[in-house]
């Protein structure tokens, strides 16, 4: 048994949310804390993981021993997993990406004047499924935040996206997942599938370290 188990392994980690500007003060964004992918990050350093941790702007301080690159928006975060992506072993995706932008960022703040107001959106482009295309792709590893027909769901991202494994979990459960300090997910690969019990999340994430670490190596064969 190895404590540094990951050592010589490059893992480049995408967490929290992302805000969208809509003028000089105000932004899209959603309720992500970012936990999951710093106990990822912390689990990962703890067993001897180079880290990059990709972050969108979060209330939690990076854990001690990794690079933190801070970003704001989804097309920011998009130019920084593709540059850190091509030097690593393992790419995490758990950031909640916001999966549109402001078509025009309006340059000054915007003023109260019609009673109804429409901004139009344009897609993000998807982080983890581009890093997926890259000549040498790392093990790549999403998450899936569903609310039902999860396995199926999760499945059709796993497929879609390129990915080898996909970690979903039951976001219309309370007490998990969003925002909270526990969570429980159900791992997915091509060919089978791993439960992580609700626990916390720092227990989640050294589980989920070890069953991503099983199936990289079970693939370098
Ligand atoms: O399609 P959906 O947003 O549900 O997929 C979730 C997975 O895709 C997560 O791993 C998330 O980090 C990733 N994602 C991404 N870039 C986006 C949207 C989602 O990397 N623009």
């Amino acid at each position: 048994f190895c404590d540094k188990y990951l050592q010589g392994q490059h893992w480049v980690i995408t967490a929290g949310p992302t805000r969208e500007a809509i003028d000089p003060v105000r932004y899209i964004s959603n309720h992500s804390s970012g936990k999951m992918g710093y106990a990822i990050a912390h689990a990962a350093i703890r067993a001897g993981a180079k880290v990059t941790l990709i972050s969108g702007p979060v209330n939690i301080s990076a854990p001690v021993g990794c690079q933190l690159i801070s970003v704001i928006s989804a097309e920011d975060m998009h130019q920084q997993a593709l540059k850190f992506a091509p030097e690593s072993t393992t790419f995490i995706a758990c950031a909640a990406v916001a999966d549109y932008r402001v078509a025009n960022i309006a340059s000054q703040k915007i003023k109260k004047t019609n009673d109804a107001m429409h901004l139009e959106l344009v897609k993000n482009h998807d982080i983890v499924a581009d890093v997926a295309c890259l000549p040498n792709k790392p093990f790549m590893v999403g998450f899936a935040a569903e609310t039902q027909n999860i396995e199926a769901y999760a499945r059709g991202k796993l497929v879609r996206k390129n990915l080898d494994l996909i970690a979903a979990n039951d976001v219309a459960k309370s007490g998990q997942g969003f925002n909270s300090d526990d969570n429980a997910l159900m791992l997915y690969s091509a060919i089978d599938k791993t439960e992580i019990p609700l626990a916390n999340k720092q227990i989640v994430a050294q589980k989920l370290v070890s069953l991503i670490n099983q199936h990289y190596l079970a693939k370098q064969i």
